[in-house]
Protein backbone atom coordinates (compact mmCIF):
# COMPACT_ATOMS: atom_id res chain seq x y z
CA UNK A 1 0.00 0.00 0.00
CA UNK A 2 1.27 3.41 -1.23
CA UNK A 3 1.26 5.92 1.61
CA UNK A 4 1.88 9.70 0.43
CA UNK A 5 4.76 11.51 1.79
CA UNK A 6 4.91 14.72 0.57
CA UNK A 7 1.64 15.79 0.52
CA UNK A 8 0.39 14.14 3.84
CA UNK A 9 -0.42 17.07 5.60
CA UNK A 10 -1.50 18.59 2.63
CA UNK A 11 -5.47 19.07 3.70
CA UNK A 12 -4.21 20.02 7.30
CA UNK A 13 -5.13 23.90 7.78
CA UNK A 14 -2.03 24.43 9.95
CA UNK A 15 -0.04 22.32 7.78
CA UNK A 16 2.01 25.66 6.61
CA UNK A 17 3.30 25.84 10.35
CA UNK A 18 6.65 24.94 12.32
CA UNK A 19 4.45 23.54 15.05
CA UNK A 20 2.30 21.10 12.65
CA UNK A 21 5.49 20.17 10.44
CA UNK A 22 7.29 19.62 13.54
CA UNK A 23 4.77 16.95 15.25
CA UNK A 24 5.00 15.09 12.65
CA UNK A 25 8.80 14.41 12.61
CA UNK A 26 9.97 17.73 10.50
CA UNK A 27 13.46 18.70 10.83
CA UNK A 28 14.61 15.39 12.67
CA UNK A 29 16.23 14.64 9.17
CA UNK A 30 18.47 18.23 9.75
CA UNK A 31 19.10 16.74 12.65
CA UNK A 32 20.45 13.60 12.29
CA UNK A 33 22.50 14.51 9.25
CA UNK A 34 23.88 17.17 11.38
CA UNK A 35 25.07 14.51 14.52
CA UNK A 36 25.93 11.18 12.62
CA UNK A 37 26.76 12.37 8.62
CA UNK A 38 29.49 13.66 6.93
CA UNK A 39 28.41 15.71 3.96
CA UNK A 40 29.98 13.19 1.37
CA UNK A 41 27.95 10.51 3.56
CA UNK A 42 24.75 12.43 2.80
CA UNK A 43 25.60 12.76 -0.95
CA UNK A 44 26.01 8.73 -1.03
CA UNK A 45 22.17 8.59 0.53
CA UNK A 46 21.00 10.56 -2.11
CA UNK A 47 22.65 8.37 -4.95
CA UNK A 48 22.02 5.25 -3.33
CA UNK A 49 18.70 6.57 -3.80
CA UNK A 50 18.34 6.99 -7.31
CA UNK A 51 16.30 10.26 -6.42
CA UNK A 52 16.42 12.16 -10.35
CA UNK A 53 15.39 15.41 -10.38
CA UNK A 54 11.39 16.20 -10.50
CA UNK A 55 11.58 20.23 -12.40
CA UNK A 56 12.03 18.46 -16.18
CA UNK A 57 14.78 16.72 -17.26
CA UNK A 58 15.28 13.78 -14.40
CA UNK A 59 19.37 14.13 -14.14
CA UNK A 60 20.24 11.76 -10.92
CA UNK A 61 20.45 14.61 -7.93
CA UNK A 62 23.02 12.52 -6.08
CA UNK A 63 25.14 12.24 -9.58
CA UNK A 64 24.53 16.27 -10.13
CA UNK A 65 25.65 17.63 -6.22
CA UNK A 66 28.73 15.37 -6.65
CA UNK A 67 29.78 17.29 -9.81
CA UNK A 68 30.50 20.05 -7.16
CA UNK A 69 34.14 20.18 -6.65
CA UNK A 70 35.47 19.74 -3.14
CA UNK A 71 37.67 22.66 -2.91
CA UNK A 72 36.84 25.76 -4.09
CA UNK A 73 38.06 28.86 -3.50
CA UNK A 74 34.85 30.63 -3.81
CA UNK A 75 31.59 29.88 -1.74
CA UNK A 76 28.98 27.69 -2.61
CA UNK A 77 25.43 28.25 -3.95
CA UNK A 78 22.09 26.12 -3.72
CA UNK A 79 19.38 27.36 -5.70
CA UNK A 80 15.67 26.40 -6.12
CA UNK A 81 13.80 26.27 -8.51
CA UNK A 82 10.58 27.51 -8.00
CA UNK A 83 9.38 29.40 -11.05
CA UNK A 84 7.29 26.52 -12.14
CA UNK A 85 6.07 28.34 -15.47
CA UNK A 86 5.38 24.92 -17.42
CA UNK A 87 1.68 25.25 -18.41
CA UNK A 88 -0.16 22.68 -16.53
CA UNK A 89 2.42 22.63 -13.49
CA UNK A 90 1.21 23.28 -10.37
CA UNK A 91 3.02 21.10 -7.85
CA UNK A 92 5.55 23.01 -6.12
CA UNK A 93 2.60 25.98 -5.79
CA UNK A 94 1.11 23.73 -3.62
CA UNK A 95 4.07 22.40 -1.33
CA UNK A 96 5.23 25.88 -1.09
CA UNK A 97 1.90 27.27 0.34
CA UNK A 98 0.85 23.89 2.10
CA UNK A 99 3.99 22.55 3.67
CA UNK A 100 6.59 25.12 3.00
CA UNK A 101 8.97 23.53 6.03
CA UNK A 102 9.32 20.64 3.95
CA UNK A 103 11.15 22.99 1.70
CA UNK A 104 13.07 24.74 3.73
CA UNK A 105 14.24 21.52 5.53
CA UNK A 106 14.93 20.28 2.17
CA UNK A 107 16.70 23.09 1.42
CA UNK A 108 19.09 23.23 4.59
CA UNK A 109 20.32 19.06 4.54
CA UNK A 110 21.34 19.59 0.81
CA UNK A 111 23.10 22.43 1.18
CA UNK A 112 25.10 21.26 3.88
CA UNK A 113 25.68 18.09 1.70
CA UNK A 114 27.47 20.34 -1.15
CA UNK A 115 29.32 22.83 1.46
CA UNK A 116 26.86 25.73 0.55
CA UNK A 117 26.07 28.31 3.48
CA UNK A 118 23.36 30.31 0.60
CA UNK A 119 20.19 29.55 -0.83
CA UNK A 120 18.32 31.38 -3.24
CA UNK A 121 14.78 29.87 -3.68
CA UNK A 122 13.46 31.53 -7.36
CA UNK A 123 9.82 31.84 -7.02
CA UNK A 124 7.27 32.29 -10.01
CA UNK A 125 6.38 36.24 -8.97
CA UNK A 126 2.26 35.43 -9.38
CA UNK A 127 2.55 33.06 -6.91
CA UNK A 128 1.90 35.71 -3.94
CA UNK A 129 0.62 33.15 -1.45
CA UNK A 130 3.25 30.71 -2.01
CA UNK A 131 5.86 33.90 -1.34
CA UNK A 132 4.27 34.73 1.67
CA UNK A 133 4.07 31.32 3.19
CA UNK A 134 7.96 30.59 2.62
CA UNK A 135 8.78 33.94 3.91
CA UNK A 136 6.70 33.45 7.33
CA UNK A 137 8.27 29.31 7.33
CA UNK A 138 11.50 30.53 6.81
CA UNK A 139 11.31 33.30 9.89
CA UNK A 140 9.67 30.32 11.80
CA UNK A 141 12.93 27.97 11.34
CA UNK A 142 15.11 31.01 11.82
CA UNK A 143 13.62 31.46 15.20
CA UNK A 144 14.21 27.64 16.27
CA UNK A 145 17.70 27.36 15.28
CA UNK A 146 17.09 25.33 11.91
CA UNK A 147 18.57 28.22 10.11
CA UNK A 148 21.13 31.04 10.39
CA UNK A 149 24.19 30.84 12.89
CA UNK A 150 25.57 27.08 14.05
CA UNK A 151 22.43 25.47 13.24
CA UNK A 152 21.41 23.39 15.74
CA UNK A 153 24.85 24.05 17.66
CA UNK A 154 27.08 22.75 14.78
CA UNK A 155 29.41 24.59 12.70
CA UNK A 156 27.01 24.64 9.53
CA UNK A 157 25.31 28.21 9.12
CA UNK A 158 23.09 28.21 6.54
CA UNK A 159 20.71 31.27 5.19
CA UNK A 160 18.07 31.59 2.71
CA UNK A 161 16.98 34.09 0.26
CA UNK A 162 13.63 34.31 -1.49
CA UNK A 163 13.89 36.21 -5.20
CA UNK A 164 10.85 36.38 -7.21
CA UNK A 165 10.52 36.34 -10.88
CA UNK A 166 8.73 38.65 -13.00
CA UNK A 167 6.53 36.80 -15.26
CA UNK A 168 8.71 34.96 -18.01
CA UNK A 169 9.32 31.08 -18.69
CA UNK A 170 12.38 31.27 -19.66
CA UNK A 171 13.50 32.40 -15.93
CA UNK A 172 12.85 28.60 -15.19
CA UNK A 173 16.04 27.24 -17.72
CA UNK A 174 18.96 27.36 -15.18
CA UNK A 175 21.27 29.19 -16.61
CA UNK A 176 18.88 31.69 -17.56
CA UNK A 177 17.75 31.89 -13.67
CA UNK A 178 21.33 32.51 -13.07
CA UNK A 179 21.37 35.41 -15.12
CA UNK A 180 18.24 36.79 -14.04
CA UNK A 181 19.40 35.94 -9.94
CA UNK A 182 22.57 38.16 -10.90
CA UNK A 183 20.31 41.69 -12.55
CA UNK A 184 20.51 40.63 -16.34
CA UNK A 185 18.33 39.71 -18.71
CA UNK A 186 17.06 36.27 -18.64
CA UNK A 187 18.90 34.32 -20.92
CA UNK A 188 20.38 30.46 -21.18
CA UNK A 189 24.24 30.37 -20.86
CA UNK A 190 26.51 28.72 -23.16
CA UNK A 191 27.42 25.55 -21.28
CA UNK A 192 29.85 24.36 -20.65
CA UNK A 193 31.03 25.48 -18.29
CA UNK A 194 28.00 23.91 -16.25
CA UNK A 195 26.47 25.89 -13.57
CA UNK A 196 28.30 22.85 -10.63
CA UNK A 197 31.75 24.26 -11.51
CA UNK A 198 30.82 28.03 -12.60
CA UNK A 199 27.19 28.93 -11.48
CA UNK A 200 25.73 32.06 -9.95
CA UNK A 201 28.72 34.81 -9.63
CA UNK A 202 30.48 32.68 -11.64
CA UNK A 203 30.84 29.89 -8.31
CA UNK A 204 29.95 26.37 -7.75
CA UNK A 205 26.03 26.47 -7.92
CA UNK A 206 23.78 22.85 -7.70
CA UNK A 207 20.31 24.48 -9.19
CA UNK A 208 17.27 21.59 -8.13
CA UNK A 209 13.42 21.77 -8.12
CA UNK A 210 11.12 22.28 -4.82
CA UNK A 211 10.02 19.11 -5.11
CA UNK A 212 13.50 17.43 -5.46
CA UNK A 213 14.69 19.07 -2.65
CA UNK A 214 11.47 18.03 -0.66
CA UNK A 215 12.11 14.58 -0.98
CA UNK A 216 15.92 14.79 0.35
CA UNK A 217 14.38 14.88 4.44
CA UNK A 218 12.31 11.80 3.86
CA UNK A 219 14.74 9.65 1.83
CA UNK A 220 17.50 11.05 5.25
CA UNK A 221 15.01 9.68 7.38
CA UNK A 222 13.47 6.48 6.13
CA UNK A 223 16.70 5.43 3.77
CA UNK A 224 17.63 5.61 0.40
CA UNK A 225 16.16 1.57 -0.21
CA UNK A 226 12.88 2.71 1.04
CA UNK A 227 12.59 5.21 -1.53
CA UNK A 228 13.83 3.08 -4.18
CA UNK A 229 11.59 0.45 -3.94
CA UNK A 230 8.73 2.61 -4.53
CA UNK A 231 8.25 2.52 -8.78
CA UNK A 232 10.92 1.58 -11.11
CA UNK A 233 14.16 0.90 -10.36
CA UNK A 234 16.01 3.52 -12.14
CA UNK A 235 13.28 5.87 -12.01
CA UNK A 236 12.40 5.82 -8.41
CA UNK A 237 10.36 7.73 -5.49
CA UNK A 238 6.81 8.91 -4.65
CA UNK A 239 5.70 11.75 -7.51
CA UNK A 240 3.27 14.33 -7.91
CA UNK A 241 1.42 14.43 -10.60
CA UNK A 242 -0.57 17.40 -11.09
CA UNK A 243 -3.90 16.64 -13.40
CA UNK A 244 -5.64 19.16 -15.68
CA UNK A 245 -8.36 19.34 -18.30
CA UNK A 246 -10.96 16.87 -19.33
CA UNK A 247 -11.21 14.65 -16.39
CA UNK A 248 -13.99 14.77 -13.23
CA UNK A 249 -11.23 15.41 -10.82
CA UNK A 250 -8.65 17.64 -11.74
CA UNK A 251 -5.65 18.28 -8.94
CA UNK A 252 -2.53 16.85 -7.52
CA UNK A 253 -1.98 13.50 -6.49
CA UNK A 254 1.12 11.79 -4.68
CA UNK A 255 1.05 8.14 -6.21
CA UNK A 256 4.48 5.77 -7.23
CA UNK A 257 6.80 7.06 -9.69
CA UNK A 258 6.18 4.87 -13.26
CA UNK A 259 2.22 4.37 -12.15
CA UNK A 260 0.63 3.67 -15.65
CA UNK A 261 -1.43 6.64 -17.48
CA UNK A 262 -4.52 4.84 -17.43
CA UNK A 263 -4.61 4.65 -13.63
CA UNK A 264 -3.34 8.17 -12.93
CA UNK A 265 -6.30 9.59 -15.06
CA UNK A 266 -8.44 7.55 -13.12
CA UNK A 267 -7.79 8.36 -9.86
CA UNK A 268 -8.40 11.71 -11.38
CA UNK A 269 -12.05 10.65 -11.66
CA UNK A 270 -11.23 9.16 -15.48
CA UNK A 271 -13.19 11.47 -18.90
CA UNK A 272 -16.04 13.62 -18.46
CA UNK A 273 -19.58 11.46 -18.72
CA UNK A 274 -20.07 10.35 -22.33
CA UNK A 275 -16.45 11.51 -23.53
CA UNK A 276 -13.66 9.52 -24.55
CA UNK A 277 -9.88 10.39 -23.82
CA UNK A 278 -8.39 11.43 -26.83
CA UNK A 279 -5.17 12.41 -26.12
CA UNK A 280 -3.28 13.39 -22.64
CA UNK A 281 0.01 15.18 -22.60
CA UNK A 282 2.21 14.02 -19.46
CA UNK A 283 4.93 16.23 -18.60
CA UNK A 284 3.78 19.95 -19.32
CA UNK A 285 3.35 21.25 -22.78
CA UNK A 286 6.61 20.43 -23.73
CA UNK A 287 5.63 17.12 -23.48
CA UNK A 288 5.23 15.48 -26.90
CA UNK A 289 1.04 13.96 -26.73
CA UNK A 290 0.42 10.45 -26.49
CA UNK A 291 -2.47 9.52 -28.36
CA UNK A 292 -6.00 7.35 -26.29
CA UNK A 293 -3.91 4.21 -27.21
CA UNK A 294 -1.23 4.60 -25.51
CA UNK A 295 -2.36 5.21 -22.18
CA UNK A 296 -0.72 2.31 -20.48
CA UNK A 297 2.65 3.77 -20.67
CA UNK A 298 4.14 4.04 -16.75
CA UNK A 299 4.49 7.60 -15.33
CA UNK A 300 8.07 7.78 -14.97
CA UNK A 301 11.10 9.03 -17.01
CA UNK A 302 12.78 5.98 -18.85
CA UNK A 303 8.96 4.42 -20.19
CA UNK A 304 7.83 7.46 -21.15
CA UNK A 305 10.94 8.18 -22.87
CA UNK A 306 10.52 5.10 -24.68
CA UNK A 307 7.24 6.06 -25.75
CA UNK A 308 8.01 9.19 -27.29
CA UNK A 309 7.52 11.48 -24.62
CA UNK A 310 8.91 12.56 -21.57
CA UNK A 311 7.90 13.02 -17.60
CA UNK A 312 8.71 16.50 -17.51
CA UNK A 313 7.20 18.04 -14.75
CA UNK A 314 4.29 15.97 -15.00
CA UNK A 315 1.82 18.27 -15.40
CA UNK A 316 -0.50 15.76 -17.25
CA UNK A 317 -3.02 17.56 -19.57
CA UNK A 318 -6.17 15.41 -20.74
CA UNK A 319 -7.39 16.53 -23.62
CA UNK A 320 -11.21 14.31 -24.58
CA UNK A 321 -12.53 14.05 -27.84
CA UNK A 322 -14.70 16.86 -27.96
CA UNK A 323 -11.47 19.37 -28.48
CA UNK A 324 -9.88 20.30 -31.58
CA UNK A 325 -6.09 19.23 -31.70
CA UNK A 326 -5.28 21.90 -34.14
CA UNK A 327 -6.10 24.86 -31.96
CA UNK A 328 -4.72 22.49 -28.98
CA UNK A 329 -1.49 22.77 -31.01
CA UNK A 330 -1.93 26.36 -31.75
CA UNK A 331 -2.31 27.17 -28.02
CA UNK A 332 1.08 25.66 -27.32
CA UNK A 333 3.21 26.50 -30.06
CA UNK A 334 1.65 30.45 -29.42
CA UNK A 335 2.36 30.34 -25.87
CA UNK A 336 6.09 29.03 -26.85
CA UNK A 337 6.67 31.73 -29.52
CA UNK A 338 5.38 34.47 -26.82
CA UNK A 339 7.64 33.19 -24.19
CA UNK A 340 11.02 32.25 -26.74
CA UNK A 341 14.01 34.51 -25.44
CA UNK A 342 14.93 35.67 -28.62
CA UNK A 343 18.83 34.79 -28.33
CA UNK A 344 19.02 32.06 -31.28
CA UNK A 345 17.47 32.71 -34.71
CA UNK A 346 16.16 28.84 -35.22
CA UNK A 347 13.60 29.39 -32.20
CA UNK A 348 13.07 33.04 -32.27
CA UNK A 349 12.46 33.32 -36.33
CA UNK A 350 11.12 29.60 -36.63
CA UNK A 351 8.49 29.81 -33.78
CA UNK A 352 7.58 32.98 -35.28
CA UNK A 353 6.97 31.38 -38.93
CA UNK A 354 5.07 28.39 -37.50
CA UNK A 355 2.63 30.20 -35.27
CA UNK A 356 1.72 31.83 -38.98
CA UNK A 357 1.09 28.69 -40.67
CA UNK A 358 -0.50 27.32 -38.11
CA UNK A 359 -3.10 30.08 -37.51
CA UNK A 360 -3.58 30.24 -40.91
CA UNK A 361 -4.59 26.53 -40.59
CA UNK A 362 -7.15 26.23 -37.72
CA UNK A 363 -8.97 29.32 -39.48
CA UNK A 364 -9.64 27.56 -42.40
CA UNK A 365 -6.83 28.91 -44.79
CA UNK A 366 -4.49 27.02 -44.86
CA UNK A 367 -3.26 25.47 -48.19
CA UNK A 368 -1.39 22.29 -49.74
CA UNK A 369 1.79 22.09 -48.54
CA UNK A 370 1.72 23.91 -45.04
CA UNK A 371 2.03 20.43 -43.51
CA UNK A 372 5.23 19.81 -44.84
CA UNK A 373 6.33 23.50 -44.10
CA UNK A 374 5.88 22.64 -40.51
CA UNK A 375 7.10 19.50 -40.25
CA UNK A 376 10.56 21.11 -42.30
CA UNK A 377 10.05 23.91 -40.08
CA UNK A 378 10.56 21.69 -36.74
CA UNK A 379 13.62 20.00 -38.13
CA UNK A 380 14.94 23.20 -38.64
CA UNK A 381 14.26 23.77 -34.94
CA UNK A 382 15.03 20.59 -33.19
CA UNK A 383 18.61 20.44 -31.90
CA UNK A 384 19.95 23.92 -33.24
CA UNK A 385 18.60 25.76 -30.52
CA UNK A 386 20.48 27.36 -27.78
CA UNK A 387 17.84 26.05 -24.57
CA UNK A 388 15.10 23.06 -24.87
CA UNK A 389 12.60 25.46 -25.22
CA UNK A 390 12.90 25.50 -28.78
CA UNK A 391 13.05 21.53 -28.63
CA UNK A 392 10.24 21.56 -26.59
CA UNK A 393 8.26 23.49 -29.40
CA UNK A 394 9.32 21.30 -32.15
CA UNK A 395 9.09 17.89 -30.46
CA UNK A 396 5.43 18.68 -29.56
CA UNK A 397 4.38 19.87 -32.71
CA UNK A 398 5.69 16.81 -34.42
CA UNK A 399 3.62 14.52 -32.51
CA UNK A 400 0.29 16.53 -32.69
CA UNK A 401 1.02 16.20 -36.56
CA UNK A 402 1.78 12.35 -36.23
CA UNK A 403 -0.72 11.33 -34.26
CA UNK A 404 -3.63 13.88 -35.16
CA UNK A 405 -3.12 14.06 -38.84
CA UNK A 406 -6.13 13.72 -39.87
CA UNK A 407 -7.61 16.78 -38.40
CA UNK A 408 -5.24 18.96 -39.71
CA UNK A 409 -5.49 17.63 -43.28
CA UNK A 410 -9.61 18.17 -42.80
CA UNK A 411 -9.24 21.87 -41.45
CA UNK A 412 -7.04 22.12 -44.74
CA UNK A 413 -9.56 19.87 -47.10
CA UNK A 414 -12.72 21.65 -45.24
CA UNK A 415 -11.51 24.91 -45.21
CA UNK A 416 -12.87 24.77 -41.89
CA UNK A 417 -12.71 23.58 -38.41
CA UNK A 418 -14.55 20.22 -38.46
CA UNK A 419 -14.81 20.77 -34.14
CA UNK A 420 -17.39 23.88 -34.69
C1 LIG B 1 12.47 26.65 -20.95
C2 LIG B 1 12.68 25.86 -19.68
C3 LIG B 1 11.90 26.13 -18.56
C4 LIG B 1 12.12 25.43 -17.38
N1 LIG B 1 11.33 25.70 -16.30
C5 LIG B 1 11.54 25.05 -15.13
C6 LIG B 1 10.77 25.37 -13.98
O1 LIG B 1 9.89 26.23 -14.00
N2 LIG B 1 11.05 24.69 -12.82
C7 LIG B 1 12.04 23.74 -12.76
O2 LIG B 1 12.27 23.17 -11.70
N3 LIG B 1 12.77 23.41 -13.84
C8 LIG B 1 12.55 24.06 -15.01
N4 LIG B 1 13.34 23.75 -16.09
C9 LIG B 1 14.42 22.75 -15.93
C10 LIG B 1 15.65 23.41 -15.30
O3 LIG B 1 16.45 23.98 -16.34
C11 LIG B 1 16.51 22.43 -14.51
O4 LIG B 1 16.74 21.29 -15.28
C12 LIG B 1 15.89 22.01 -13.18
O5 LIG B 1 15.49 23.11 -12.41
C13 LIG B 1 16.93 21.19 -12.39
O6 LIG B 1 16.37 20.73 -11.20
P1 LIG B 1 16.16 19.17 -10.92
O7 LIG B 1 17.45 18.48 -11.29
O8 LIG B 1 15.84 19.09 -9.48
O9 LIG B 1 15.04 18.74 -11.82
C14 LIG B 1 13.13 24.43 -17.31
C15 LIG B 1 13.90 24.15 -18.45
C16 LIG B 1 13.68 24.85 -19.62
C17 LIG B 1 14.51 24.54 -20.81
S1 LIG C 1 15.84 28.15 -27.73
FE1 LIG C 1 14.51 29.97 -27.66
S2 LIG C 1 14.30 30.39 -25.48
FE2 LIG C 1 16.10 29.02 -25.70
S3 LIG C 1 17.86 30.39 -25.93
FE3 LIG C 1 17.11 30.00 -27.99
S4 LIG C 1 15.71 31.73 -28.38
FE4 LIG C 1 16.01 31.64 -26.19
Amino acid sequence: MFEPVLLKNIDAPDGHLLSTYEAGGGYQALAKVLREHTPDEVVDLVKQSNLRGRGGAGFPTGMKWGFVPKRADKPKYLCCNADEGEPGTFKDRIIMESAPHQLVEGLAVSAYAIGAETAYVYVRGEYVKAIRRLEQAIAEAREKGYLGAGVLGSDFNFTIHIHCGAGAYICGEETAMLESLEGKRAQPRLKPPFPAVAGLYASPTVINNVETLACVPHIVMRGPHWFRAIGPDKSPGPKLYCVSGQVRKPGLYELPMGIPLRELVEHAGGPLPGRRIKAVIPGGVSAPVIAGDGLDVGMDFDSLAAAGSMLGSAGVIVIDDSTCMVKVATRIIEFFHHESCGKCTPCREGLNWVVKVLRRIESGEGAPGDLEQLEKLCKGIFGNTFCALGDGAAMGLRAALTHFRDEFVAHIEERRCPFH
